[in-house]
């Protein structure tokens, strides 16, 4: 994170929500708070809410839910630092960026270098009309069936055969030439001649989600090797973070329900064309936990589409193991593979649209597809099979989902429940390691300290000025940890929920406090400042127990510990 926390602090601080959320959706008072229809599934009747208090929103239709941060990232689909650029711009404010981390360091020389790649683009697609061998390349773009509709949503270009046809339009700008070097849209020889990348190509500019052109990949229009030749890594483009295509589909759909991935440029511009337009494809490498993770996040389900041989088959493979570790509940990977010689792009041509839709709807689902594959691969031999599978279910870091595979897999082998098989080969299970803040972590809906951590994070508030708690420390108590931190967080400073909230982003609490924000405990305002020492109260009487039961169970006390147990019988006693 290369923005410093305090200026995200002062942009969440200075940023009214129910102004922001305000003017994209029509808001009414409703009580203490405001309503709307929720922005982010249709509904008839209002289930959306922002208040004011805690500078939060959240619906109960769809449960989405968070501060201006969240909000502007959700509903203009932006990532973190592009949302914090876009509430920055709002205020007229410059985001400063720390130094020595981060890949933004100088944002001039960026914009500079995203300025250059849309001239690059912009030439590229001009040259389908205006550049001599225009005819040649129109005839390869009829040859591969490729509408003019499809050419003007992905921005095709073409790229002139010749050593400085882009390089030559910047002889007087020596700085941009260098920047063209950085973009490795021009290389740079060992005798320090220059000349274009990309001569006699059909190009595919790669946009990343705010649609800005950072990369191409560009074809030969016939025969020739490489097939495609694709930018290099630079300062703007990282082949493992971005995805072709994926900024075309968010532009069609808000919320796709699916994302498809599959391998070539020609195979999303094809689907699209008929009418798949929800596909992507990684940039000539394996798909990266990166890329599975930014589609987890747009996308209710994601379906990894190969082809039939054995390459598409290891492919798949990898994806999966990419994926098991950043699997959780309710996230769904499936797999589907094609007929042998096929690809989407000739498929989609082949079957038509229902068609091959018939196929992602059959596609296998990961279960699935493990269980399968491991099969083959055990031969029959059962312990071979169960081996390899706690192997990979071993990856999965998630300790709910972990467990159901776990089930899933003794039942295949025969065993009564996943603990016998778990004993019996030694697995070390996620679960025991799972942190306790987890989804799980605060136990029990109505404890003590789920209460008081609440309440702090529904009203900070509550917790500016109040004595520190030396106590607390010493008592363990799964989620404890978590209120030492935020007392100490709003003891000094008035902090509204989403300011408190926002200092979590990056960090394993970050769910489990934005749950709590919501949590309805039915206290009334009043009573809030009372509860909440009453839940105080309540945990420093647990660790006086705790201590006492300590103690009491010692043979043998020193001085100091006999003055401290008789100290903690009559506290005991005086509060019976
Ligand atoms: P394919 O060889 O399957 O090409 O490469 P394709 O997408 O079907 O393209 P057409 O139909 O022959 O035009 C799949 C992907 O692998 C990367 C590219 O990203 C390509 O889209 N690739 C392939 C390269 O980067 N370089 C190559 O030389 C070949
Ligand atoms: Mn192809």
């Amino acid at each position: 994170m290369a923005i410093p926390r305090d200026f995200i602090n002062e942009l969440v601080a200075r940023t009214d929500i129910v102004e922001l959320v305000g003017r994209k959706v029509q808001l009414k008072k409703a009580g203490k708070n405001y309503s709307a229809c929720c922005p982010f599934h249709s509904e008839k009747t209002p289930s959306f809410t922002v208040s004011q208090d805690k500078q939060f929103y959240h619906c109960f239709g769809c449960g989405a839910h968070g501060n201006a941060i969240d909000f502007v990232m959700e509903y203009d689909r932006l990532e973190f630092v592009d949302a914090i650029e876009d509430l920055a711009g709002q205020l007229g404010l410059q985001v400063p960026q720390e130094k020595g981390i981060g890949q933004r360091k100088d944002p001039s020389v960026s914009r500079d270098l995203y300025e250059l790649m849309d001239e690059a683009s912009r030439f590229y697609h001009n040259q389908l009309k205006q550049n001599p061998d225009k005819d040649k390349v129109q005839k390869y773009l009829q040859y591969r069936g490729l509408s003019s509709e499809v050419v003007e949503h992905f921005n095709i270009g073409f790229a002139p055969d010749g050593w400085d046809n882009l390089l030559g339009r910047y002889r007087q700008n020596q700085d941009a030439q260098n920047k063209l070097v950085t973009t490795g849209m021009v290389i740079a020889n060992d005798n320090g001649k220059r000349y274009d990348r990309f001569r006699d190509r059909l190009m595919f500019p790669i946009r990343d989600r705010r649609g800005r052109v950072i990369g191409f990949g560009g074809r030969v229009l016939g025969d020739g090797t490489p097939k495609y030749l694709n930018s290099p890594e630079t300062p703007i483009f990282h082949k493992g973070n971005e995805l072709y295509g994926l900024y075309e589909v968010k532009q069609r759909h808000r919320n796709p329900k699916t994302i498809l991935i599959v391998e070539g440029y020609m195979d999303v511009v094809a689907l699209a064309q008929f009418g798949v337009d929800y596909a992507v494809a990684s940039l000539g490498t394996a798909t990266t936990a990166e890329q599975l993770q930014l589609l987890l996040r747009n996308a209710e389900q994601i379906v990894c589409c190969y082809d039939g041989d054995r390459a598409g088959q290891e492919a798949a493979w990898r994806a999966l193991e990419t994926a098991l570790p950043l699997l959780k509940p309710g996230d769904q990977i499936k797999f589907m593979f094609l007929e042998q010689g096929e690809d989407p792009d000739s498929m989609v041509r082949k079957i038509g649209k229902d068609a091959f839709e018939e196929l992602i709807a059959n596609a296998q689902s990961l279960n699935d597809f493990m269980f399968t594959n491991l099969s083959s691969e055990a031969n029959g031999d059962k312990s071979k099979f169960a081996k390899i599978a706690l192997d990979l279910i071993g990856k999965i870091k998630d300790p709910i989902l972990q467990n159901l595979l776990l089930e899933n897999l003794s039942h295949k082998v025969g065993m009564n429940s996943s603990e016998e098989l778990k004993k019996k080969l030694g697995f070390n299970a996620q679960a025991a390691k799972a942190n306790p803040l987890g989804a799980k972590g605060i136990k029990g809906r109505g404890t003590p300290l789920r209460l008081a951590i609440s309440l702090l994070v529904q009203k900070p508030t509550i917790g500016t000025n109040l004595p520190m708690q030396p106590a607390l420390s010493h008592l363990s108590m799964p989620g404890l940890d978590l209120l030492i931190q935020l007392l100490d967080l709003t003891r000094n400073e008035e902090l509204t929920s989403a300011q408190l909230i926002e200092l979590y982003r990056d960090k394993p609490e970050f769910n489990t406090l934005k749950k709590l924000a919501q949590w309805d405990h039915q206290i009334t305002d009043e009573n809030l400042q009372h509860e909440f020492k009453k839940s105080l109260v309540w945990l420093n009487n647990q660790y006086l127990e705790q201590r006492y039961q300590e103690l009491s169970l010692k043979s043998t006390h020193t001085k100091e510990e006999r003055v401290q147990l008789q100290k903690l019988i009559s506290i005991i006693k005086s509060q019976k």
